[in-house]
């Protein structure tokens, strides 16, 4: 079956609501993993980007080879703006500042993903406590903080804008054989915050969505596997697809949810698990 190429420059042509063209995306976490794979999606699609994250000398690399590669890849369309700002998403008055600095430098923000969070497995009687908390003040707080920020710039702008929350699959089911519980807890509170502000927003004309992933192939699961090379066969025999996903593979849901093509999507969950959750 063929499918079409993500390099393909001279694209075949889509819906024009796809696309993201001058709207400024920020993704929290973009500096790895599905937050960095996510950013070269929403570039792609024409948005300007600020890549958002803790460890900001791997945001400032990633920005800078995302232009560079972006401009090899399309050298006839107009350089997308791609920047790094450092932040802790569990520290309101870091989220505080560092939309200032994106406002600063892009003039305004239109969209959100939030995709910073982690995960790690302990049974539950034995979670310190403190690695539990710092887990929920950057899953959950981090999410609803950086959130909250963004509305209230796009209110006081009377802009509406769209935010796609990255939950997991671990919000709905729970996963086996590995340990995960306040994880798992942590992503159900995400899904459900992005229902809830979605709610409050819609009159606003801000729309909140959330997209669920399976088993993905980053750093996040590299270090499981790291540590239980047998769990790979475990998740990929549960996945009727019969693969771990691929970064890539949240390119397309986390445009569309973004963009004008969902502009009656808000408060709904999009699962991309390669049918994990179903079976
Ligand atoms: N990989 C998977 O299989 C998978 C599956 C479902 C959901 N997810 C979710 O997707 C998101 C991204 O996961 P990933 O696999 O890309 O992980 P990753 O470890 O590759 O990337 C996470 C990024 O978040 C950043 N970060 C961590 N704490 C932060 C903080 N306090 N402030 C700002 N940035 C911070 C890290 O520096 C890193 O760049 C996470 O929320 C994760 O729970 C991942």
């Amino acid at each position: 079956m063929s499918s079409v190429s993500d390099t393909n420059a001279a694209a075949p042509p889509t819906l024009p609501t796809f696309t993201l063209q001058d709207r400024v995306v920020v993704i929290t976490g973009g500096a790895s993993g599905l937050g960095l794979v996510m950013g070269k999606g929403v570039v792609e699609s024409g948005a300007h980007l600020a890549i958002v994250d803790i460890n900001e000398t791997q945001a400032v690399l990633q920005a800078g080879i995302l232009a560079e590669n972006f401009k090899e890849q399309y050298p006839t369309r107009p350089v997308p703006r791609v920047t790094a700002h450092r932040v802790d998403v569990s520290d309101q008055d870091s989220i505080a500042a560092c939309v200032k600095d994106i406002v600063a430098v892009h003039g305004k923000v239109d969209h959100l993903v939030t995709s910073a969070g982690f995960t790690e497995n302990y049974a539950a009687v034995d979670y310190p406590v403190d690695r539990m908390r710092r887990l929920w003040a950057v899953n959950v707080d981090g999410t609803y903080l950086f959130a909250c920020e963004v509305a209230r710039h796009l209110l006081a702008r009377k802009a509406g804008g769209s935010m796609v929350f990255i939950g997991s699959m671990s919000g709905a089911i729970v996963n086996t054989p590995q340990l995960q519980t306040p994880y798992n807890a942590s992503k159900a509170a995400v899904k459900h915050l992005a229902s809830s502000l979605a709610v409050e927003w819609a009159k606003d004309g801000i729309r909140v969505n959330c997209i669920s992933p399976g088993y993905m192939a980053t750093a996040l699961t590299e270090k499981i596997l790291d540590e239980r090379p047998d769990l790979k066969e475990h998740w990929v025999g549960g996945t009727p697809m019969a693969r771990m996903g691929n970064p890539e593979d949240l390119k397309g849901p986390v445009t569309f949810l973004l963009s004008d093509a969902s502009k009656y999507v808000t408060g709904a969950e999009l699962r991309v698990d390669g049918g994990y959750t179903v079976v």
